[in-house]
């Protein structure tokens, strides 16, 4: 039996490390050629080279998910180097600078709503006539916990994951004529880079240390344990086989029950 993804063909942004990397591991593990899309360009080949040496089809590409024209180039050379796109993944985001909402300043807005909302916009726009041509695709948008519950002191980073959803929706109606699926999925807490840097600056902002705000996180987690990269990828996949053809327009939580609507 064929891999479920085999002749398929994925873009996967902020592959380079972290949720990405995992995500487009289990892409090509089961089957599909991934473009492994990332602003770090060296890191963004690291990952597909290490993909490739475990006999996938990898091809990494820089990509700023805030450039439209950057993103129309992802789009057209995924295009004529892989032949066509059937799976995308807006993976790419950073992290909030926490701080009460009245303290944050118009840059810190930008800098989150720009790659987090903005990117994930554009990169889909870019990518959609391909998959309208096509007459099927998977779009999966990574969200998150924070897009499920009231969570002070990030507001742009909060702002940017409920308006991911809002364009699950919206998408989701747009091009469901076309056979094409938008699905969201909404992590609770990994430890990447990502989470690092937000809990050294909770601390800083707080006056705890770091283990005590890795612990605020625990409490919050009905399972008790943080999830791993693996876990999001696994419902990625989900998503992108045949199996998961007739769900879109949903927010799934990966959170080891943080939130559960
Ligand atoms: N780690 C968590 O706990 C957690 C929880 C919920 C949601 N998320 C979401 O998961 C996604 C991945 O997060 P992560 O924890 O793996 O982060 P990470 O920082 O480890 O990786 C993010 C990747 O995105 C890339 N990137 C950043 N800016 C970019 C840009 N302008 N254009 C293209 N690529 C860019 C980075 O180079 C990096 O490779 C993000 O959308 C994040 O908001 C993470």
């Amino acid at each position: 039996m064929s891999a479920p993804l085999t002749g398929r063909v994925a873009i996967v942004t902020g592959a380079a490390r972290g949720l990405g990397k995992a995500i487009a591991r289990a892409l090509a593990d089961d089957g599909a050629a991934v473009a492994v899309a990332d602003i770090d360009a060296p890191a963004a080949e690291a990952t597909a080279e290490e993909l490739r040496l475990k006999g996938a089809q990898a091809v990494a590409y820089e990509h700023d998910v805030r450039s439209e024209r950057s993103s129309q180039e992802l789009a057209g050379t995924v295009l004529s180097d892989l032949g066509r796109v059937d799976v995308l993944v807006n993976n790419a985001g950073v992290g909030p600078n926490p701080a009460p909402f009245q303290n944050l300043t118009e840059l810190e807005w930008d800098r989150v709503m720009d790659i987090n909302a903005k990117g994930v916009f554009l990169t889909t726009k870019a990518v959609a006539p391909t998959m309208i041509a096509q007459r099927s695709g998977r779009i999966i948008h990574i969200s998150s916990v924070v897009a499920k519950r009231a969570s002070p002191n990030i507001l742009p980073y909060a702002a940017s994951k409920w308006a991911v959803v809002g364009m699950t929706q919206t998408m989701a109606r747009e091009l469901a004529q076309f056979d094409v699926t938008v699905n969201a999925v909404c992590p609770g807490v990994i430890r990447t880079e990502l989470h690092e840097g937000v809990v050294s600056r909770m601390s800083a902002m707080t006056g705890k240390d770091q283990d005590d705000v890795w612990q605020t996180f625990y409490d919050r987690i009905a399972l008790g344990r943080l999830q791993e990269p693996e876990d999001i990828a696994a419902m990625v996949t989900f998503l992108a086989s045949d199996k998961g053809r007739n769900i879109t327009g949903s927010a799934f939580n990966v959170n080891g029950g943080m939130e559960f609507n």
